[in-house]
């Protein structure tokens, strides 16, 4: 065998390697987009859960965020700040995670997990998305199903 036929050979083997490894890294993306089923649009809250989230969401957030769309003095507008640049995207779970374990602020973890679920429902309310049958979650798995997605403009 000359020496190069042996490079063409080798560089086929490389080549053969090469697209095998593009394969593979097309069929991880296809899993990644199947894990995240739904998207906070495809109603994942209800309007029940959603009003009982503006009641605690006037109480415990409101001094600090005001409007959640719009924010308060020093704090971010939930919505536009939020759910529309920070957490585009994203797993709903990471969302819900930050909210439950840092807010309200100095105080995170003090309401309830159904209680984050809620106020959680009437800031994706606020945020566009429509209601539906059922009430969003608060498990990890369930949360981690779910895609935040930018509101239409
Ligand atoms: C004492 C004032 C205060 C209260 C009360 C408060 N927050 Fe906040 N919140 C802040 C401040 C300040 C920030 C920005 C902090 C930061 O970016 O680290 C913030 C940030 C956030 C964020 C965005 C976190 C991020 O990663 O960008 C979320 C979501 C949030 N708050 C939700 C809530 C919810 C829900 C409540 C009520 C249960 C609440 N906050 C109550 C002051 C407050």
């Amino acid at each position: 065998m000359s020496s190069k036929t042996g490079l063409k050979a080798m560089l086929g083997s490389a080549m053969v390697v090469l697209s095998a490894c593009a394969m593979t890294g097309a069929a991880l993306a296809q899993d990644a987009e199947a894990s995240a089923e739904r998207t906070i649009f495809d109603g994942v809250f209800t309007q029940e859960q959603a009003d009982r989230g503006a009641g605690v969401f006037s109480q415990n957030c409101a001094v600090c965020h005001g409007n959640a769309a719009r924010g308060g003095s020093d704090a971010p507008g939930l919505v536009g700040h939020t759910l529309n640049n920070k957490y585009a995207d994203q797993p709903l779970q990471t969302y819900f995670h930050i909210m439950q374990t840092t807010m309200p602020l100095g105080r995170g973890n003090s309401l309830p997990p159904q209680t984050y679920a809620d106020i959680m429902a009437h800031i994706l309310s606020l945020h566009g998305a429509p209601a539906g049958e059922e009430e969003l979650p608060f498990d990890e798995e369930g949360l981690s199903a779910i895609q935040i997605v930018r509101a239409p403009q």
